[in-house]
């Protein structure tokens, strides 16, 4: 049996070559794109951002989306735009990642939990029915890794009692639910462009709804609550006097963001077909190791597979995951944990009382799972490499 590298033996890719977990892949027209926007001078929010703004409500169908500086900035600010504050409850995951938290903290609301499915690792509708109170305003769906949601049953809930719902589509850019897409369910969808994302744009946001007001609110506050296109008041059209209408923040996005994203969106599809071939690889090359590989997209639904999570079994194996990453790392594979169940993080545990037993499924996925990559970036050779040294280190354990 081969040595593995966490035991000395050959790592199977070289220290040099390491695999960074989530490298986009950045082609030339972006970077010729970047350029030319610097070289205009225009470089923070401009007519980029409007073209990107206005490409991404063509490929949503929405009528309204609005471009900010990251996913959080999107979640805060929809929260914010659609009047959520002090003594409201919002329902959501623990299977997700800090910022869907802080962001309905950051209003002065309260999180409220609801434990995810262990085979879709998305939150159950029968458990937020459960958490429904008089204070609940709002459910905040995560489509983890890129799987919606139940959106029908989630939808009867809202429906039922009068809630708002807001996506995070953080990883769902491509996703789709019985002929819908995502972020296009509830009131509001947030997005993420994140460096590791389907779409990048380095850091960056974007927000869609179909409703006038919470898009003018969400405008007015993502640049400081100043009055409409204040962006504008240095443009050649003369110095234009702004009124401050709100105590906004400053979530606006820039012009070179918007340029690198306006043709990454144009590629999302390519990339999507480029990584559903790595799934699909994975997901063969993996039966008959000792974990579950993730389970296939639901009849009638598009996964935008955004993150490939094998859940370990850790019990056959005789080794924690945590070995199992750092045995990955010594094969100079990049490897991520999506996610550590949010109620365990310290701050969340003192701030609301979460312990550990309160959300089993949550806990069981996260002592288990582990993200290979899965990006446009990768080529043959390199998703050889990643199925080669997890085959090794799940055999030789
Ligand atoms: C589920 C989820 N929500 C929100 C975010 C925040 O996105 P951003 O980094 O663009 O603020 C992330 C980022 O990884 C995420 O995975």
């Amino acid at each position: 049996m081969t040595k593995l590298a966490i035991d000395g033996g050959t790592p199977v890719r070289p220290k040099e070559r390491f695999l960074v977990f989530g490298a986009p892949l950045i082609e030339e027209p972006e970077i010729e794109e970047v350029v030319a926007c610097m070289r205009r001078g225009w470089i923070g929010t401009g007519p980029k951002v409007g073209q990107f703004e206005d490409d991404f409500a063509a490929f949503k169908g929405s009528k309204h989306a609005i471009a900010v500086n990251s996913c959080t900035a999107a979640l805060h600010l929809s929260l914010f735009a659609a009047g959520i504050g002090p003594g409201d409850e919002v329902i959501t995951t623990p299977m997700t990642f800090c910022a869907t938290i802080n962001a309905i903290i950051h209003c002065g609301a309260t999180p409220v939990l609801a434990d995810c499915d262990r085979k879709t690792m998305n939150i159950m509708p029968e458990e937020i029915e459960k958490k429904v109170t008089g204070r609940t305003k709002a459910i905040l769906p995560v489509h983890f890794a890129g799987r919606c949601c139940d959106m029908d049953a989630i939808r009867d809930i809202a429906r039922i009692y009068d809630l708002m719902v807001i996506e995070d589509c953080a990883h769902a850019i491509e996703s789709e639910y019985k002929g819908r897409k995502s972020g296009c369910f509830g009131d509001i969808g947030c997005f993420s462009f994140y460096v590791t994302k389907n779409v990048i744009t380095g850091e960056g946001g974007m927000i869609i709804t179909e409703d006038d007001h919470i898009a003018e609110r969400v405008k007015v506050l993502a640049l400081h609550g100043m009055s409409k296109d204040a962006w504008r008041r240095f443009s050649d059209e003369g110095y234009k006097h702004y009124q401050v209408i709100h105590a906004g923040y400053k979530y606006n996005m820039m012009d070179i963001q918007a340029s690198i994203g306006i043709h990454q969106l144009r590629r999302v599809e390519r990339y999507w077909k480029q990584r559903q071939q790595v799934w699909l690889r994975y997901n063969d090359a993996f039966q008959g190791l000792p974990c579950i590989t993730p389970t296939n997209a639901e009849p009638n639904t598009k996964h935008a597979y955004h993150l490939y999570t094998p859940l370990l079994d850790v019990e056959t194996l005789g080794k924690s995951r945590d070995w199992v990453l750092s045995a990955l790392t010594a094969e100079s594979i990049g490897v991520g944990v999506h996610y550590l169940p949010v109620h365990l993080h310290p701050f969340y545990r003192k701030t609301f009382g979460w312990k550990k037993g309160d959300f089993p499924n949550a806990e069981w996925i996260g002592e288990r799972t582990l993200s290979l990559p899965i990006s446009a970036a990768l080529d043959e050779a390199d998703v050889t490499d990643v199925i080669t040294a997890f085959t090794r280190a799940l055999t030789s354990a």
